[in-house]
């Protein structure tokens, strides 16, 4: 619990939605519960709800309580979604030089939209790793005081880069320079990034080892900071109490993130056999985005995006699923970190068949997005799995996930800290 406390005070101390009053109970009634640990499903159970957790779990519970009733009519019920690698306040047809267009206060704008859309498609939290202005700093602030709608979000503020590198400060767009503040040079430099981000709100701290595929004139495989660099901004980030996420596809700049003791690796592309055994040995999650590929190919170039970076996708994508295949056959921690805000925000669930084309069981696609995540988030005791005590936070499907995982693609029903956002069940 120690351990949580620091990176999740901040999101655990804030008020449950304000709009249930305290004392509040809801009994979800007829639930077929997947226990997402071992793949069991208990079937005609009842969950009792009480200031956004659960309160009580079983076949009878609360049956003369006074609590608000919901009949799920035996559809299958499941710890809310999570992806650990979201972008809230971008959107997906703004790419390449139209991103000059965007202003921050209009990407914080474009949060508040795409933060709804999220939590209706059953994504009750999610990692934003790197956002303007730590405009999604304010948007977690702004959900959480219950003024708008969205996920529960652990936040990166501004991702950190070199000068000229991925994560903000890529040369080519002169936008970039009205932007500045995101590149830091030299270890401290890099801790004072660190630092001001932990000033302004971040939960996690995300930077990039590696050019990226939508960033002008970086390079996939040029490692972005020396490993003297990495270290000094792991080291102050667990100073500060802080997990670190890091952007990598290259084997030289992923390799030196494992060595510096990163907690996920975004992207892994190019990962090695060896890359993967460290992950494994560390516990390192790869937080692979599978599915982003298939949307920057195709829908790509109409959204803006640059000959020259459709370029990069067309050398990194299929390369990257091979590599997913050999990580979980090795039994790597596998984060669901999708990069939606590259793609429309709200189809998320899609990378979820992509992970099963690709080598896993719909389980463990399903583990990955539920206590997988929550382990990386620093956040088990208070969300994926349905056990009392956690937040109240679940999607219910009408058809069996563990037969056909593509079903989480439109889930029915969606309850975050026990207030209900979307349930369309019963039409
Ligand atoms: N934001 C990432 C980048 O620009 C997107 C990479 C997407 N491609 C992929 N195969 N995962 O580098």
């Amino acid at each position: 619990m120690l351990r949580t406390l620091g990176a999740v005070a901040a999101l655990t101390l804030t008020l449950p939605n304000p709009a249930l009053a305290d004392g509040h109970q809801t009994l979800l009634e007829n639930a077929a519960i997947v226990d997402v640990e071992t793949g069991n499903i208990r079937r005609g159970q009842n969950v009792l709800i009480e200031d956004g957790r659960i309160a009580a779990i079983g076949s009878r519970i609360g049956a003369d309580s006074g609590a608000e009733r919901i009949d799920l009519d035996g559809a299958f019920l499941l710890p809310g979604l999570t992806d650990s690698h979201v972008h809230l306040t971008s959107r997906a047809d703004k790419h390449g030089l139209r991103r000059l267009t965007v202003s921050t206060p209009r990407a914080a704008i474009s949060g508040v939209a795409n933060a709804k859309t999220t939590l209706e498609a059953g994504f009750t939290t999610v990692r934003n790793l790197g956002a303007p202005g730590y405009a999604d700093i304010d948007l977690r602030k702004a959900i959480d005081e219950g003024e708008v709608i969205g996920p529960r979000i652990v936040g990166a503020g501004q991702a950190i880069s070199i000068t000229g590198g991925h994560c903000g400060d890529a040369t080519s767009l002169p936008y970039e320079d009205q932007i500045k503040g995101r590149a830091a040079d030299g270890p401290w430099a890099a801790r004072q990034k660190v630092r001001e981000n932990k000033k302004y709100g971040a939960d996690v701290i995300k930077f990039c080892a590696t050019g990226g595929v939508l960033s002008p004139n970086t390079t996939i495989n040029a490692q972005q900071f020396t490993l003297e660099e990495m270290k000094a901004i792991t080291d102050e980030a667990r100073a500060l109490d802080l997990k670190v996420a890091v952007h990598a596809h290259g084997p030289r700049g992923i390799q030196s993130a494992l060595d510096a003791g990163v907690d996920s690796v975004e992207h892994a592309s190019m990962i090695t056999d060896a890359g993967i055994a460290q992950a494994v040995e560390q516990g390192t999650y790869l937080s692979m985005d599978v599915y982003v590929s298939d949307y920057i190919l195709s829908e790509g170039e109409a959204a803006g995006i640059l000959e020259e970076s459709l370029a990069k996708e067309r050398q990194v994508g299929r390369f990257q699923r091979e590599r997913f295949r050999v990580a979980v056959e090795a039994g790597a921690n596998i984060a669901f970190g999708t990069d939606a805000g590259v793609y429309p925000h709200g189809t998320n669930a899609r990378q979820f068949s992509k992970m099963v084309e690709w080598g896993m069981t719909p389980l463990q696609a399903i583990q990955a997005s539920t206590v997988g995540n929550a382990d990386l988030f620093g956040m088990s005791d208070e969300i994926g799995t349905i056990t009392v005590g956690k937040f109240a936070d679940f999607v219910a499907v009408p058809e069996n996930p563990l037969d056909d995982v593509s079903v989480l693609e439109h889930v029915d029903f969606v309850m975050k800290n026990g207030a209900v956002y979307k349930n369309t069940l019963a039409d």
